[in-house]
């Protein structure tokens, strides 16, 4: 049985008495809507704790003024019903002012990782998502948190947060889980309709892309680079946010592909922008 919590206080009762019986905890931060790829983190995360909390919030300081705060889908009743089949054993589901209590003033901000590719596009997104899983560190106290490398900027901010900040728990990276024809899942998904859905198959076409350059030996990260975007200009419903190619770590512009590199892309398919990316990894 998942047990399905709103307030803080629920969440620490329920931690205290793990605790006592000195069980681990593993926790999977979603925004809910949850689908195969987040499936993916709760399987792992059960596999490796002996009790797992998924937090499912739309957390509003992400959200810039024009995104998609209050069309965001939601389905705490379906979610429930993923959590429990993967046997997560509680939901930790805050309202806004459960979290962001009257007079709320206090942010993690950071710097470095948070320039480039999401955070140019989307300038106070990372605040509100360093803010909320700092938040939810201090709630849950977990060992262990899963985090996709669908949102890879998101997961490099992640650990360099935890890093300079001293939070004892580990991060666990997961796959990027895709449809069959390989686009990535997504909540987002949801706002394609079926000409779009279509369309949108041409950000995984240049990770395929790509990645196939950068195999064959391409060193050179422009020309991988120019040959994805040719390729995704040559989808007429597509526009290009960014494609970028960065550190995985510092998340900063490299020129040749050496260490660990980040291929990363935010395309708009009418007005829904969706982000897809590759690593490589040379060592
Ligand atoms: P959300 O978009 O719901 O994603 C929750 C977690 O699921 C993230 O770590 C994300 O990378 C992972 N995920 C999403 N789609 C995936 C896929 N196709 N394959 C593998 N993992 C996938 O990311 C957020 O929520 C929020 O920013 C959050 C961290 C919860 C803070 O509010």
């Amino acid at each position: 049985m998942t047990q399905v919590v709103h307030e803080i206080k629920e969440v620490r009762e329920v931690l205290g008495q793990w605790r006592k019986e000195g069980l681990s905890v593993g926790l999977v931060p979603t925004m809910g809507y949850l689908h195969a790829g987040h499936k993916s983190l709760i399987d792992r995360a059960v596999k490796e704790n002996d009790r797992v909390v998924v937090s499912l919030f739309v957390n509003p300081m992400q959200f810039g003024p024009t995104e998609d705060l209050n069309t965001y889908p939601r389905d705490l009743e379906a979610d429930t019903k993923l959590c429990a089949a993967s046997g997560a054993h509680v939901i930790f589901n805050p309202e806004p002012k459960e979290m962001y209590a009257d007079g709320f003033c206090s942010f993690v901000d950071m710097t470095g990782p948070t320039a480039e590719l999401c955070g140019k596009s989307r300038p106070i997104h990372f605040r509100g998502v360093c803010t909320v899983v700092n938040k939810l560190f201090n709630i849950v106290m977990p060992d262990k948190a899963y985090f996709g490398q669908k949102d890879a900027q998101q997961l490099a901010v992640i650990r360099r947060m935890v890093k300079d900040l001293n939070i004892p728990v580990e991060i666990v990276a997961c796959p990027i889980v895709r449809e069959a024809d390989g686009l990535a899942k997504s909540s987002r998904n949801t706002y394609l309709n079926a000409e779009e859905r279509q369309a949108a198959l041409v950000l995984s076409r240049a990770v395929r892309l790509g990645q196939g350059l950068v195999e064959k030996g391409e060193r050179d990260t422009h020309k991988v680079m120019e040959a994805m975007k040719a390729c995704i200009n040559a989808e007429p419903m597509a526009k290009i946010d960014y494609v970028e190619a960065v550190d995985f770590q510092s998340i900063q512009k490299v020129d040749a592909v050496e260490n660990e590199v980040l291929f990363a892309m935010a395309v708009y398919i009418g007005k829904t922008r969706l982000i897809d990316n590759f690593i490589i990894n040379i060592s």
